[in-house]
């Protein structure tokens, strides 16, 4: 595997340079609060009257409207939210000094088309693989999370080196950089999301609760059956990988495992997955992805909505309330 670390990286190319960060929400926080700690000069780019401006500062950061974050920088982050990078590219470009790096860290606005980034610039990718508020918590512990790398445009000569002194800055670097390149990284993620971690294992939690609770049992027994033991699950995988996750767990359940996980994750679920990796790959999520922005979010308002209703949040919230 190519694992680069802290120790392969050469800080230099970030050295002396200034980083416009543009977003401080979940990512934008974590990486221009690691970029300071990691002594690179960071500045927090936001729109006018944004609610954000004052915990930026109080956390130690300079803030700047976006026009003069951008103006101001010789590497500038987009960590809005991907549906919007579109809009955002285009208020930007104008203000893009030339041979400027513009990094992401997600492949899918490069990857699907939302951003044509101009030829002079360097174009680089360092997504870290997990949430940014991780992100931060392990860079304050003196550890770091796993992220991949990537060039999509090198104008310079010098994307690879500012991409990886940018990794090692925030911290990835600790625990290893993996290259790929943008449209990897972008349809390995969507499809993940919604094939795999984020959008099918929600859902058969969610019909093994129902299942049992139409069978007669009580919603707090199904709750902590189908939804309590996933977080012991995910812990012995990442212990042990599901390999040794069977192999410690008893007799019983692993041969449960055995006889009903294929039963339920059979050819035909396959089959849908190859279908959702080949959407993926031909545009067809980003799509969705930029209509539901256009419509102001309505189909996530109301799913949302929706979800908060369900008898598995009520047994949920009974048992968080009642300290389980
Ligand atoms: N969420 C994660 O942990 C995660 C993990 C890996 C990669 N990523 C990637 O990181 C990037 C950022 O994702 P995120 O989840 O961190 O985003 P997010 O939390 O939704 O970003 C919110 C921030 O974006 C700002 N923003 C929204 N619209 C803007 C506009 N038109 N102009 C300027 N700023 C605007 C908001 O400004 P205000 O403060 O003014 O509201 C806020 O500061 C995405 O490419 C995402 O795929 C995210």
């Amino acid at each position: 595997m190519d694992l680069i670390r802290d120790a392969d990286i050469d800080p230099a190319p970030l050295a002396g340079k200034r980083v416009a960060i543009l977003g401080y929400g979940n990512q934008g926080r974590a990486q221009a609060l690691n970029l300071h700690d990691s002594g690179i000069d960071v500045v927090v780019g936001l729109r006018g009257g944004s609610g954000s401006t004052f915990e930026a500062e109080a956390a130690g950061l300079t803030t700047a409207l976006v026009e003069d974050a951008v103006a101001s920088a010789e590497v500038v982050m987009m960590l809005a939210p991907d549906e919007i990078h579109a809009a955002l590219y285009n208020e930007i470009e104008p203000n893009l000094r030339n041979g400027v790096a513009l990094g992401f860290s997600h492949g899918l606005s490069v990857r699907f088309g939302f951003v044509e980034p101009r030829s002079d610039l360097d174009v680089f990718l360092i997504a870290p693989k997990g949430p940014g508020t991780a992100l931060r918590s392990l860079y304050a512990e003196g550890k770091g999370m796993i992220a991949v790398w990537a060039v999509e445009q090198d104008a310079t000569g010098n994307a690879q080196g500012i991409a990886l002194a940018y990794g090692r800055a925030i911290g990835c670097g600790r625990a290893g950089l993996i290259a790929s390149s943008f449209a990897e990284e972008a349809e390995a993620d969507l499809f993940n999301e919604q094939a795999v971690v984020w959008g099918a294992v929600p859902e058969v939690l969610i019909a093994g609760f129902e299942t049992l609770v139409e069978g007669g049992v009580s919603p707090e027994l199904a709750y902590l059956e189908c939804v309590g033991e996933l977080k012991l699950l995910a812990d012995l995988i990442e212990a042990r990988g599901i390999a040794g996750m069977r192999e410690v767990i008893s007799n019983t359940a692993e041969l449960g495992a055995l006889l009903g996980g294929r039963r339920i994750v059979d050819e035909r679920v396959r089959a849908r997955m190859a279908e959702v990796l080949a959407e993926v790959r031909a545009g067809r999520f980003a799509g969705e992805l930029r209509d539901e922005e256009s419509s102001a979010y309505a189909r996530l308002e109301n799913a949302r909505r929706d979800n908060r209703q369900t008898l598995l949040e009520e047994t949920y919230r009974r048992l968080r309330d009642a300290g389980h």
